[in-house]
């Protein structure tokens, strides 16, 4: 029997089959490290072993509510990445049980099974006294893997952008086929956003640096801009002539009570209450800088996949038809 190569880590992500997910599993793949993808449909996570040598990716079926599954995905793991969120509730997948329970559960069984690293992804503006679930949740979520696992590195990202992001492409898409978009709020909120490479590799900094474990981490990129600039930068790359009308907190309270009955809501009242703060770096946590990136700016990246909804783009096809 060849020895074993003392080398191969093995690497558990929760969470790998999501938008930052399949950027963290194909850097980790690059390294050659064997990857873990602990995931609620292995089949649907089929799409991401192209990205490695042949069994170098491998799902495994992982109820994140069950210890014992949960021990399962990590055993004879070196590190362990946890990155599940949701932004709103379905069912039993509600604030508490992922942000917190699901969190602290994979902290205290990734201690136990003695991983070297756990990277936790949290995000910017949590808080434990904030109005919104979403921001109180995950703070929560944050003392409850600090408890578990002091060393855990965490990273708090402002609004992420990248070719499958949720925020870009869901007003690209609206700038498609509504003759106005929404200022919610006036559009005043500040954003600081960040490109979904650099939030993987920062992941990966933190699987590699010394000083890494135990410190949290706020990553943002080069820019701040408020709302209203993000949709007229979207306009411009979609190159699409819509009307900016502003929103108010109480009418965009009363339009969110009804979307988010829809099964995937554009809109939540918990995500009203947290466009009310701004998500910015707040200067006292080390950031992308401290971890040696270089954050990357969003005019160089948002034109790379916001073409697709412009007059003519790939998405046009959808227009010929309608
Ligand atoms: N995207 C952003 O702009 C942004 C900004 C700040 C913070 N964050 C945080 O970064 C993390 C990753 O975000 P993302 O945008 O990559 O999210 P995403 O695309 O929604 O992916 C999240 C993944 O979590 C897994 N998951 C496991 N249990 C789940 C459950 N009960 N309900 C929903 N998903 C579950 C899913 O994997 P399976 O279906 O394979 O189980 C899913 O692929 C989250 O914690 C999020 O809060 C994201």
């Amino acid at each position: 029997m060849m020895p074993a190569d003392p080398n191969l880590r093995v690497v558990t992500v929760f969470g790998g089959t999501g938008f930052i997910g399949r950027h963290v599993t194909g850097r980790l793949a690059r390294r050659g490290w064997r990857v873990r993808i602990a995931t609620r449909s292995p089949r649907d996570a089929l799409f991401l072993k192209p990205n490695g040598a042949v069994g170098q990716i491998a799902p495994i079926y992982t109820d994140l509510g069950d210890d014992g599954s949960v021990a399962a995905a990590l055993r004879g793991a070196h590190y362990a990445i946890f990155l599940p969120g949701v932004l709103y509730e379905r069912g039993s997948s509600t604030f508490q049980a992922v942000h917190v329970e699901a969190a602290g559960r994979v902290a205290r069984l990734a201690a136990e099974a003695g991983c070297q690293r756990l990277v936790h992804m949290s995000a910017l503006g949590v808080g434990k006294d904030s109005e919104s679930a979403y921001a109180r949740t995950k703070a929560a979520g944050e003392e409850a893997v600090r408890a578990a696992y002091p060393a855990a590195s965490i990273l708090r990202p402002s609004v992420v952008f990248g070719p499958e992001d949720n925020f870009f492409n869901q007003f690209a898409e609206m700038a498609r086929i509504s003759p106005a978009l929404p200022l919610i709020g006036g559009g005043k909120t500040r954003f600081q956003p960040v490109y979904v490479g650099d939030v993987a590799d920062a992941v990966m900094a933190c699987l590699d640096r010394g000083d890494a474990p135990g410190r949290t981490y706020e990553l943002g990129g080069p820019q701040v801009y408020t709302f209203k600039e993000l949709l007229k930068i979207v306009l411009h790359e979609t190159r699409r002539h819509r009307a900016l009308v502003s929103v108010p907190w109480g009418m965009a309270n009363l339009q969110a009570r009804v979307l988010q009955l829809l099964p995937k809501p554009p809109l939540t009242r918990d995500q009203v209450t947290l466009l009310k703060s701004d998500n910015v770096l707040s200067g006292g946590q080390p950031g992308l800088a401290e971890l040696g990136i270089t954050p990357t700016a969003a005019e160089v990246i948002l034109p790379t996949y916001l073409w697709r909804y412009r007059p003519g783009g790939r998405f046009a096809d959808r227009e010929a038809e309608a």
